[in-house]
This record gives structure tokens, C-alpha cells and sequence, in this order.
């Protein structure tokens, strides 16, 4: 018999950013990170898993394009651990030797995205994140597998959960795994616009970039012990008591850190371009002319721009937003949705 599973898993944006490795293999992080879930179906990565008898192989097709499990060791990682699991599982369940041998059968994958692919908006996240969990459902898997996405990606362990997350860093791969703080529903009128400024593949990968920042970034080392165990306390304490004004520092502060320590890699990651630089000014000044905070930028691993604010600002900053940075003509240069698309 053969059984089908489809599942959506969203990106999830970093406020807290993940950055260095203590075990490559892993996927275990220096430190801790905390993010926000998008609760968007335009910006995620569907996946179906189809069982297929034992005489084929597994297969696994992203976006079309067929992937060679045997050459991708995250792929191949991420399949081994669900059926280990699944056979532990069945193991210790007395499953009948029928279900045992369930855990052998072939799969096939399909998987989706419908966003541009390695441009900084995390499909690696949303990718492992809806592979794992489909897996899971496909074999029969319990309990956390947030500690299997991260095999394939560290940050979609993240996107295993919706709303605030922590995922927390450990020498223990047991215990690196992804936690809710608090759900989706908690702090409704905060609003996110991700502003495309490059759909381009970037030119450097965060594992790579991460691992050259562990070899030669002194920065780093001083940000894992003194700087992100306190920020992390403070951002729990500001999202829940829904304090825009110090959510907002942490995640700009977050940020120009992460691309400090970029620059402080030898030889140094340049991630974000003039745009980037254009939309942080605009940031500053606009805030500067509301006379509060009332928007903040945060940039991963590439030049796009997500910007936070709360819902009775959101129209005025998209109007400005359009104003300063007019969307180009087929609209991949500078990407726009509006807000309330964007609730999470
Ligand atoms: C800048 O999770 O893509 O987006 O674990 O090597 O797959 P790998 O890296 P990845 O790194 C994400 C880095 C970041 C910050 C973050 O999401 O926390």
C-alpha cells in the first residue's frame, strides 16, 4: 500500500542570529539564537513523501531538480536518523516484524519552494524543516524531531515550531534542539516586510561563511560568552511584555553584530550591499522622524532587508517604503507584500 504525505513548513527569521559551530557534523551552534516563525503560506517550502517499494532507491527532487542523496551528506543524514528513530520506535513498541520492515521501504520526495532559493530568506530552513516533519508523519515518528531538521540545516530546527522560538545551543546533541517560548498568537500586531533586494543565490554560504568566522573572528569569541546570553534574557523579557522600543535595539543591534563579526573574518564576508546600507539609513530616519521607535531592520546571511513594526504604523512605513525604494519593474530587485499579509 502506498501512503502519501504533503506537508508546508514556513521560514523563520533570526533575532537572536546563529553564527559558529561547535560540531560541523552536527550541526550543533556556539550559542543560543532565538527567532520568529512566519505564519505565511507564500514564503514556504511544501513537501510530498510517497512510500515506494524496496527494489528502488530513495529520491529526492527540490524545485524540480533531482538531488543526489549519496553526495549530499545532510540529506543523507536526515534519512538515516528518521529511520533509526522509526525503527527504535517500533522496537520498543513490539510493532509487528510488517512494521519493522516498513522503516526499510523507499521513499520519494517532492519539495517546493515558492521563494527565490538561497537568497538569504532561509529555504535550507523551511526546506529540512517540512522534510523532517513529513518524514516523521510518513513513518510514524513521535516526539521532538526538531534535532533531525537541524542535522540538515542548523536554523530549521527553528521552523519546527510556530511563534517565538529559542533553540538552544548544548555540547549534547540530545539537547540542541528548538523550544516555543510563547505561540503565535501572542503579540498579534507585530507585522514583518521582507524586502527582496537581491533574489540572486549568494555568493558565500552561511556554513561556510560560519566556519571562517570560528577560525579568524576574535569578535566572535567575545559575543558567544559576554554578549548573547544577556541579550537573549533581555529579547525574552521584551517580547513578553510586548516592548517594541527594546525589541527593536536587540534585533538591529543583533544584526549589525552578526555583520560586524562578518567583517572582523579574515578575509571578511560582505553580505549586504548599498540597498542594505540605503534601507538601514531609511530605518534611522524614519524612526528619527516618528519620534520613536517604530521600525527595525534585521539582515541574515545576504542583503535582503526584514523590517518589524506594529500594525497602526505598518501602512505609513509601506507607503515610505515605496516612496524611497520604488519596487523595479518585474518586481524581483525589490520585492514588496503588504502587511496584513504578513500578520503573524
Ligand atoms: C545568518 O542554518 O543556514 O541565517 O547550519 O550551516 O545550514 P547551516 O547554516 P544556516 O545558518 C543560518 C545563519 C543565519 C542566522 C540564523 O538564522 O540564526
Amino acid at each position: 500500500q502506498v501512503r502519501k504525505i504533503t506537508c508546508c513548513a514556513p521560514i523563520n527569521i533570526a533575532i537572536i542570529k546563529y553564527w559558529g559551530k561547535l560540531c560541523e557534523v552536527e550541526n550543533l551552534p556556539l550559542n543560543s539564537s532565538f527567532s520568529i516563525t512566519l505564519n505565511y503560506h507564500d514564503l514556504c517550502t511544501t513537501t510530498t513523501v510517497t512510500t515506494a517499494p524496496s527494489y528502488v532507491k530513495d529520491q529526492v527532487y527540490v524545485n524540480d531538480l533531482w538531488q543526489d542523496i549519496n553526495e549530499n551528506p545532510r540529506l543523507k543524514v536526515c534519512f538515516e536518523e528518521m529511520r533509526r528513530l522509526a525503527r527504535k520506535q517500533a522496537i520498543s513498541e513490539n510493532a509487528a516484524a510488517k512494521e519493522l520492515m516498513s522503516c526499510s521501504k523507499k521513499i520519494h520526495v517532492q519539495s517546493v519552494n515558492n521563494f527565490p532559493t538561497k537568497a538569504g530568506l532561509a529555504s535550507s530552513a523551511s526546506g529540512y524543516a517540512a522534510l523532517t516533519f513529513a518524514l516523521g508523519q510518513l513513518l510514524g515518528v513521535k516526539g521532538d524531531l526538531s534535532g533531525v531538521a537541524r542535522r540538515g540545516s542548523g536554523s530549521a530546527c527553528r521552523s519546527m515550531c510556530g511563534g517565538f522560538v529559542e533553540w538552544l545551543k548544548s555540547e549534547e546533541s540530545k539537547n540542541s534542539t528548538a523550544k516555543q517560548f510563547v505561540d503565535e498568537t501572542h503579540w498579534p500586531e507585530l507585522r514583518v516586510f521582507i524586502l527582496v533586494v537581491s533574489s540572486k543565490q549568494k555568493s558565500f554560504g552561511s556554513t561556510v561563511g560560519m566556519q571562517r568566522s570560528v577560525e579568524t573572528s576574535a569578535l566572535l569569541k567575545h559575543r558567544i560568552e559576554n554578549i548573547v546570553p544577556h541579550r537573549i534574557k533581555v529579547l525574552k523579557q521584551a517580547v513578553l511584555e510586548k516592548d517594541f522600543c527594546l525589541f527593536a535595539e536587540i534585533c538591529m543591534k543583533e544584526s549589525n553584530q552578526l555583520h560586524a563579526i562578518c567583517m572582523d573574518t579574515f578575509p571578511p564576508l560582505r553580505y549586504l550591499n548599498n540597498v542594505s546600507e540605503k534601507i538601514m539609513n531609511f530605518v534611522y530616519s524614519y524612526n528619527e522622524r516618528c519620534g520613536s521607535t517604530r521600525v527595525a531592520y534585521t539582515f541574515d546571511a545576504g542583503p535582503n532587508a526584514f523590517l518589524f513594526t506594529l500594525a497602526p504604523f505598518a501602512e505609513d512605513l509601506a507607503n515610505q517604503i515605496y516612496q524611497v525604494f520604488p519596487p523595479s519593474k518585474d518586481c524581483t530587485d525589490t520585492f514588496f507584500k503588504t502587511t496584513e499579509e504578513f500578520s503573524f
